[in-house]
């Protein structure tokens, strides 16, 4: 078959030395060869987001890169985000909000709000930001939607998601803080 190269990943805070053919993507890279499936394979071509995996800290489609190219870069995925026991907030929030139906889009769902919630947040470049909760930011609702417009719901499940997103990183008015 094709020539394969060494290809070194940093995923989760682990290592990772593969061997890989330089055509491969990120997504197929996580999936196939280090067998992580949390991060999921919709359109395989940028159109859907259900692959958003957090590259240094922002949201990237991961079926668009080479895995090659990400080599010294800290990848996050939704198998990185909880700490132990602990969920991330983001993902305690789509579970507080019944933010999902089928679930396929939600990890790369969960992915995207924690890469825009690292976007407003500028004291906070790091994907692995502990909690999200202590940050000062406020999105309005339209906002939210707007940023998470690159991760599609084929459930409709928007207004949840949205919900669940502002909980973490809008300001509610008049809501639970
Ligand atoms: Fe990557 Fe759809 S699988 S954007």
């Amino acid at each position: 078959g094709p020539a394969t190269i060494p290809v070194t990943l940093q995923i989760n805070g682990q290592q990772h030395a593969l061997q890989l053919e330089p055509r491969v993507t990120l997504l197929d890279a996580l999936r196939e060869h280090i067998g992580l499936f949390g991060t999921k394979k919709g359109c395989d071509r940028g159109q859907c987001g259900a692959c958003t995996v957090l590259v240094d800290g922002r949201r990237i489609n991961s079926c668009l890169t080479l895995a090659v190219m990400q080599q010294g870069a800290a990848i996050v995925t939704v198998e990185g985000l909880a700490n132990g026991e602990a969920l991330h907030p983001v993902q305690a929030a789509f579970i507080e909000r019944d933010a999902f139906q089928c679930g396929y889009c939600t990890p790369g769902q969960i992915c995207s709000a924690v890469g825009l919630i690292n976007e407003v947040d500028k004291g906070a470049p790091s994907a692995a930001t502990p909690d999200v909760r202590s940050m000062r930011i406020a999105l309005n609702d339209a906002e939210i939607r707007e940023r998470m417009s690159g991760n599609l719901c084929r459930c409709g499940a928007y207004p949840n998601i949205v919900a669940a997103v502002n909980d973490v990183a809008g300001k509610r008015s008049g809501g639970k803080a």
